[in-house]
């Protein structure tokens, strides 16, 4: 090997991405510059009467396009970086460009575009998931206008964001100067070269930008994970059409890595990308390069695609069943004809934006696996803020974030076969994972019988009253129900009262040899503690035993108590004392502090946390909510971290 190619090896190998984020970004300052003169050269051409004003509308809106990237790039502190004398400079260039937006101040484009990197592709939280749906017409109708959309959110759901709020006073200084432009053009006889000029070119503009950084890359704005959030397409040239923003992926997982450095990075971590499903894609497949899927094609866009297990997706609601007066039946919008998929038993997690925070909980999935729908059960919990909305206000259409598979309650029909007799035992909504069990099991176990015992409060509360019967109407002689009601009814001659372990035991007698049973249990607390010691008294094994796990009490407090600073992702700040035997989420749910959270054992990875100082451990080994690169990265789960020192977490995930 000779000592050049030596040398370029040993270069390649200790670059990373951070090399490209460092420094004053001169290319960014050299756009200005070019930006600034074009102006200064428009305003006299028109002012002099040496060029036309459809001429002059099309070089505006050249240089309203080029100087977007300059306040984008200011907005990221990716024209400064580390260079602190620099940084007066670099807002100066970030407002100066971002004037001729005329709506647009650029102290509020900066907190705003922060949550559309932390928040990419959620309905609810990401400002630029308004250029999103399926058609490329429907998003050139809302391209345009981004940024009155933005300015929507600041009035509505952002009202009383602190994050937002604090840029209010520099915005209406903004708009002072804007305004005083205006109708002093106007005043001066310039109205029409001001339409020309400077209001038709806005609108122009935003439209190639709302396509070229919002829809193109993130279409058809369905995927949540990091690496599926967004796509980058190649083809020759196209770095310079689009200054850099075909390889988005590197903008989204490097904010801070100047947009001319953008491919550069991309070569550096393409293995990285490739190992991680992210979509990458080139703009004719069969001219360029075969080996890669044509413009908007890959699947890892289209469809449930993730390393890991990992999917968190914004999915439309195909349909919603009323199932009781207290419950609904939700079915989601399969992506690209496929469902996200799971196992019988398993559960997805709901995310709304409701009264300005971001609700997450837990739902059981009630199909089988082989259905290929993703549907769930929603029962109205007193207080519960999403499962209110869900039965209430969701309509058809509507969009909401699901993550998930979750959860180990998980049967398995390959394995279940050395047992003769499944018995199911629900309470209340805890029939939602037992159906999903029980439509596998008919289903795929020809030779096993399934025992369903359900206890409800009165008749008019069985959820799924209509499935389950169509199970019986279809599996005679292998599918057995026992209903308990706690009130009596009029006509009603079966069990009623509440489950104890005497008519638990009447209930499992219809079989024989229940020892060889395996038994699913799934409801409230108190029917399970009961449950589980009557299967116990019988010596039943408790490897045939499976219970449904959602929620973790928060123990006494043991051991030296740290301090653990949080900062939540709308600024809001709190102070907690933390003993070393309980969770930040335990002593934050106690407190009242909301972390959004869902499953609370370190499956779902909602609750995750940037560690910015200070040293923890997690409750537990199983966490696969936290990939171990994130760990490496000083990530933690709220839900399972303890402190072993002072800390300071910050919520979600901060870009490198
Ligand atoms: S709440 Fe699910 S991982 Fe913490």
């Amino acid at each position: 090997m000779n000592a050049k190619v030596s040398a370029t090896m040993i270069t390649q190998q200790t670059m990373d991405w951070s090399d490209y984020s460092t420094g004053i970004a001169w290319g960014t300052v050299t756009l200005f510059i070019g930006v600034i003169v074009g102006y200064i050269g428009l305003i006299t051409a028109i002012y002099m009467q040496v060029m036309s004003l459809p001429v002059g509308m099309f070089i505006a809106t050249l240089l309203v396009y080029l100087g977007f990237t300059v306040a984008h790039e200011a907005g990221h502190g990716n024209i400064a970086h580390e260079v602190t004398w620099m940084k007066p400079l670099e807002r100066f260039m970030g407002w100066s460009l971002t004037i001729p937006f005329l709506i647009l101040p650029f102290g509020l484009f900066a907190k705003i575009h922060d949550y559309h990197h932390a928040f990419t592709n959620e309905p609810d939280r990401d400002p630029d998931h308004w250029v999103s749906g399926n058609t490329w017409l429907k998003a050139s109708f809302r391209a345009p206008t981004l940024a009155l959309s933005y300015l929507y959110l600041t009035a509505t759901r952002f009202k009383d964001d602190p994050v937002i709020t604090q840029t209010h006073k520099s915005s209406l200084a903004y708009y002072a100067v804007t305004l005083s432009i205006i109708v002093g053009l106007i005043w001066s006889g310039y109205g029409l070269e001001l339409l020309m000029v400077g209001i038709i070119p806005v609108f122009l503009a935003s439209y190639v930008l709302g396509m070229l950084f919002d829809w193109i890359p993130h279409k058809p704005t369905r995927q949540q994970s990091r690496y599926q959030n967004t796509r980058s397409y190649l083809f020759p040239g196209l770095k310079y059409l689009t200054l850099g923003q075909n390889y988005h992926h590197i903008h989204h997982l490097y904010p801070r890595v100047s947009w001319y450095n953008y491919e550069r990075v991309f070569n550096l971590i393409r293995p990285e990308l490739e190992a991680k499903n992210a979509p990458i894609e080139t703009l004719f497949s069969n001219t360029f390069s075969k080996k890669l899927p044509g413009f908007g094609k890959s699947i890892n866009a289209l469809e449930p695609s993730s390393v890991d297990g990992a999917h968190k997706l914004t999915l439309h609601v195909e349909s919603i069943q009323r199932e009781t007066s207290e419950s609904v039946a939700i079915t989601f919008e399969n992506l690209n004809e496929k469902n996200l998929p799971f196992k019988a038993g398993q559960y997805v997690t709901v995310t709304k934006y409701l009264n300005g925070e971001a609700v997450t909980r837990c739902y059981s999935i009630f199909e089988s696996p082989s259905a290929g729908k993703l549907s769930i059960g929603v029962k109205w919990v007193k207080n519960g803020l999403l499962s209110s909305y869900l039965n209430n206000e969701l309509a058809v259409g509507d969009e909401l974030t699901v993550a998930g598979p979750f959860g180990h309650f998980i049967y398995d029909p390959v394995t279940a076969k050395t047992s003769k007799l499944l018995t199911l035992i629900a309470g209340g909504s805890g029939i939602t994972p037992i159906l999903s069990i029980a439509k596998t099991a008919l289903a795929m176990n020809s030779e096993g019988e399934v025992h369903l015992i359900y206890a409800n409060r009165s008749i008019i509360d069985v959820m799924f009253l209509r499935q389950i019967n169509e199970l019986s109407f279809e599996y005679p002689e292998r599918f057995s129900i026992t209903y308990i009601y706690q009130k009596n009814h009029t006509g009603w001659n079966g069990e009623t009262g509440y489950l104890n372990e005497e008519k638990l035991i009447n209930m499992l007698a219809i079989h024989s040899e229940p020892e060889d049973a395996q038994y699913y249990i799934c409801g409230p607390d108190i029917m399970k503690n009961i449950v589980v010691s009557t299967l116990q008294n019988l010596n039943i094994r408790s490897e045939h035993i499976f219970i449904e796990e959602f929620s973790q009490s928060t123990p006494k407090p043991e051991g030296s108590i740290h301090k653990v600073s949080i900062v939540l992702a709308n600024g809001s700040t709190y102070d907690l004392d933390v003993a070393e035997n309980q969770t930040v989420l335990q002593v934050a749910t106690q407190e009242g502090v909301k972390i959004p959270h869902a499953c609370g054992v370190g499956q779902c990875g909602c609750c995750m946390m940037q560690v910015t100082e200070g040293v923890s451990e997690l409750a537990s080994d199983e966490t696969p909510g936290l990939l171990p690169g994130e760990q490496v990265r000083g990530l933690t789960l709220a839900c399972q971290c303890r402190p072993k020192s002072a800390l300071s977490l910050i919520e979600g995930v901060i870009n490198e």
